[in-house]
Order: C-alpha cells, then structure tokens, then sequence
C-alpha cells in the first residue's frame, strides 16, 4: 500500500523503515530541513540499531522515499502522524505540530485518506482531529481518523516494531480496520524477511485489537504509566532492602515468578528516564485532572523517581564523607543503553548535584556525549572508561551499558585515588567487587568491602572471579 509517514523522530523513521521492510511504498516527510537532507543522503539523526541498515536497504529498493509534508500528503492512502508532543511546562502535551499537520492534510488533501496518530496523544485527540479535519476540510476529501499507538522502545525499536507484544487499533468505522489489519498483515502474520533475526517462522503471532479510538489512546497512556509505576514500586522496595538488609534482586526475583506480575521492569535503579516515562506519567495525571479525577498514585510514581537521585547522592556522602573537591567518575549518560539519547536522563540532574556540591566530574558513554554536551557542559568528556576512572575518588555507574560489564576492573583499581563504586543500575557483582577490592555499594543490595563480601558469605557457593552480574 501507499502509506505516508509525517516526522522522521523515533517513532515516525522507526515506522516508516518498517513499513518499508514489511513491503509498504512508504513515502516520510521531515519538516526540518537539516535533518531532510540528512534522511534523503541516508545518514540517520539518531542511534538506533538496525534501523539505519533498513532504512538504506528500503531506500535502495525504492520503498522508502524522504520528502517534504506536502509531498508526504499527496502521496499515501493511509497518512500516519508521528509528529512530536513535547510535554508543556504545565504536563500537558502540546499537540500543535498534529493540529498543524490534519490542517495542512484537510486543506491539500482529496479523495479517501485514513488518517492514523502514532504519535502519543492525550485521549480525545483522534476526536478533536475528526472535527477540525471537517472545520478545515477544502477539497473532496474523504477520511477516516484511527489511533494507532506506538509501543517502541529505545534501543530495541526495529524489533518491537516487527515483533510486537501487541497492534492497538482505535477505530470508528470497520474501512479504518480492515485497512489497519491489512497494512499489519505482514506482521500479524510474521510473513516479512526478518532484518534481526535468521528464522522467525516459529515467532509468536501478535494481536491486532481493535477498541474505540479514546481506549486506544488511554492504553498507550496506561501501560506507560503502569510500567513506571512497577520501577517506582521496586525502587522503593530496595530503600526498605537497604534498611533491612535484604537483597531486592532476590525480592523482584521471588515477586516476578508470579505471572500476575510477572518479571519485567523490576529492575531498582536511580529512575526512569527517557522521552516517555517522565512525560507520559506526567500528561496521564494532567489528563485525569482535566476529567476530575486526581490520579495520586502516579503522582507518587513520580515523586519516587524525583527522589532517586538525591537517595543515590545521600549515598555516596555517606561513603565520601565529603563531596567537595573529589574527582568523581561517571560511566552512562544515556537514560538507558542502546541509545544516544539523554532525555529527561537520570545521569543530568545527578551530575548537576555532584558539580552543585564541588565534585570535579570526568564522563563516559559509548554513545551519548555528543547529545550530553548541551545539558552538561562542565564535564570532562573521556575517550574511555578507563581515563574516566583514573585518579577518581568514586565511580558512579550510572547507566548499563555492556560494555561496563566486560571492563577489566582489576586494570581499574589500580588507578584510582580509593576504589569505591556505586552502581545506580546494579550492573556488577558485589562479590566479585570486593574480591577485587572495592567498597562496592548497589541498589537494594547489601554493601560489600574489599576482600569482605560477609553479607553475601552465608549463601554463596565458591565461583571463579568473574564481576559479570
Ligand atoms: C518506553 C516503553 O517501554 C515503550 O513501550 C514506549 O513505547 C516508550 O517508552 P523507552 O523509553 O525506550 O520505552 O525505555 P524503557 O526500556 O521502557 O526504559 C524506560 C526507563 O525506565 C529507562 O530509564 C530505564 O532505565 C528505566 N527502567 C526500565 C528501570 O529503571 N527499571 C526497569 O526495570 C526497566
């Protein structure tokens, strides 16, 4: 089918390639035009793996073609709206760039369009477009608006897209279906060439629900918020391990084995971040107020993940005595591995309190420096995680990168001025740490000393030194 594609951000070139891969004639418009030529030279905008491997393979193919809105808009049958909605200072999104697009759509349009919002929208916004496409409509244009909400997640987005948990389609007529199902055949069917994997023929057939337009909205909201509500929960489960001395791996870990709860997204750290949790909780209270419904409980969500970082930092003044004047190393900036990306990253207000309380910051990340240099310029950026460590007085691990698992961290401690190593995302091993001889403190997890690991002596079985998780 001929499908158009408004904004190549994550979702909007993430779509757009995977519509291409799965044999669409996908036709993407950028109105940034920096980023335009970028797209039609082939070069990506953003870290994403995979997705510029397919974006150029359907490029050369001629499936994917980059192009301006109008182009975009006289091109496809069906027109996806990938537009951003960044959060407002009041956590409302603002949802000008869609009003923008369905007038530029109502007033150069014709003949049958369905018009399809992928981006993140408060409830009611399939509604609002179905009213302002017929107040701006000039020509003989004839549609249909569904809500098809994205479940990407950074880092893992070509592979959520072609393998999805689920297809959410919110609808108002049964045309608007049957043209959703067919343009997901491909995937509902897993009969498309896998760019990931060698042999998909035994995967799991995802399902394609068909609900109302405003339910569809509410469940991208709802699982969203849900998701960081399970962080927030477990985070607040390891300050009571901290206290108790209990292991909250082991806790998640007994929790996960029931399937009502199931493992996933119990992992405690220093918060969640990213261009969705924060914002989406965020809008979803907004919108609940706006309905005269006071959703306290993500309002708590969101309190316990604000309070994470100044939790970690008490943590580290706890160990540093002082923080003033200490060199301290920091190892992930992005707001989870995988990505570039450092929105609403929990590494950005942890750096800003440790140059707020004196601390002389040196940073590493395998991919993110360049997109962290405009909200941390005061930090020394590294070539390598181990210059970032030399001479440090604490190590902060701060995002989990493979990469920081593998380090050769006795090479580590003999560089730095005391080995201590907080780790924001227990990626390492306590035991192992300290057999190294670090002071090794963790999330919800007992603190070890070097060569002391007494909390963990009592179930521990002798294992070769490895500091793998
Ligand atoms: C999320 C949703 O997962 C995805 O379905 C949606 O489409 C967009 O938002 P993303 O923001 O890419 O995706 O990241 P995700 O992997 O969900 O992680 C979000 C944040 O939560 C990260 O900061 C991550 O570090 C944190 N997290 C995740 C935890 O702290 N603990 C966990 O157990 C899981």
């Amino acid at each position: 089918m001929k499908i158009s594609v408004i904004g190549a951000g994550y979702v909007g070139l993430t779509t757009a390639a995977c519509l291409a891969q799965i044999g669409h004639q996908v036709f993407c418009s950028e109105s940034d035009n920096d980023k335009l030529e970028k797209l039609k030279n082939g070069i990506m905008p953003i870290f994403e793996p995979q997705l510029e491997a397919i974006m150029n393979d359907a490029r050369s193919k001629g499936q994917l073609v980059f192009g301006g809105t109008e182009e975009g808009i006289a091109w496809g049958k069906a027109i996806f709206i990938c537009v951003g909605t960044p959060p407002l200072p009041n956590g409302d999104a603002d949802l000008s760039a869609i009003e923008g697009v369905a007038r530029a759509i109502a007033k150069r349009a014709s003949g049958y369009r369905l018009i399809v919002e992928k981006s993140t929208v408060p409830v009611q916004t399939g509604a609002q477009l179905r009213k302002h496409l017929g107040i701006h409509q000039s020509n003989a244009l004839e549609y249909d608006v569904a809500s098809n909400p994205e479940f990407l997640r950074e880092g893992s987005a070509v592979g959520d897209f072609l393998h999805p948990d689920r297809i959410v389609v919110g609808v108002e007529s049964e045309r608007a279906a049957n043209l959703l199902r067919e343009i997901y055949a491909p995937v509902t069917e897993q009969s498309f060439e896998c760019p990931i994997h060698k042999d998909c023929s035994n995967r799991k057939r995802p399902r394609l629900l068909v609900t109302d337009t405003n339910s569809a909205e509410l469940i991208k909201h709802a699982s969203n918020s849900f998701l960081a509500m399970k962080i927030s929960f477990i985070n607040m489960v390891a300050n009571l391990c901290e206290v108790v001395g209990a292991d909250v791996t082991q806790v998640a870990e007994g929790m996960g084995l029931d399937p009502r709860i199931g493992g996933s997204f119990l992992n405690p750290g220093i918060g969640f971040g990213g261009f969705c949790f924060p914002k989406d909780v965020q809008a979803f209270i907004r919108i609940a107020q706006k309905s005269g419904c006071d959703f306290s409980l993500l309002k708590e969500v969101e309190k316990i993940n604000q309070e994470r970082i100044g939790h970690f930092m008490q943590r580290l003044r706890e160990e540093l005595w002082v923080v003033r004047g200490k060199k301290i190393a920091v190892l992930g900036l992005a707001f989870k591995p995988n990505t570039d990306d450092v929105r609403f990253a929990p590494s950005i207000p942890l750096i800003n309190a440790l140059i707020g309380e004196g601390a002389a910051v040196s940073a590493y990340d395998p991919e993110a420096m360049e997109k962290a240099k405009a909200d941390l310029p005061d930090i020394k950026y590294c070539a390598d995680p181990y210059t970032a460590c030399e001479g440090a007085d604490a190590i902060l691990l701060v995002t989990e990168w493979e990469e920081f698992r593998q380090m050769d961290w006795s090479r580590v401690k003999s560089t730095v001025e005391q080995p201590l190593v907080l780790d924001g995302r227990n990626l390492l091993k306590a035991e192992a740490m300290s057999q190294l001889g670090f002071r090794y403190v963790s999330v919800g997890r007992p603190s070890v000393s070097p060569g002391r690991d007494a909390a963990l002596s009592v179930v521990a079985s002798k294992k070769e030194v490895s500091v793998l998780r």
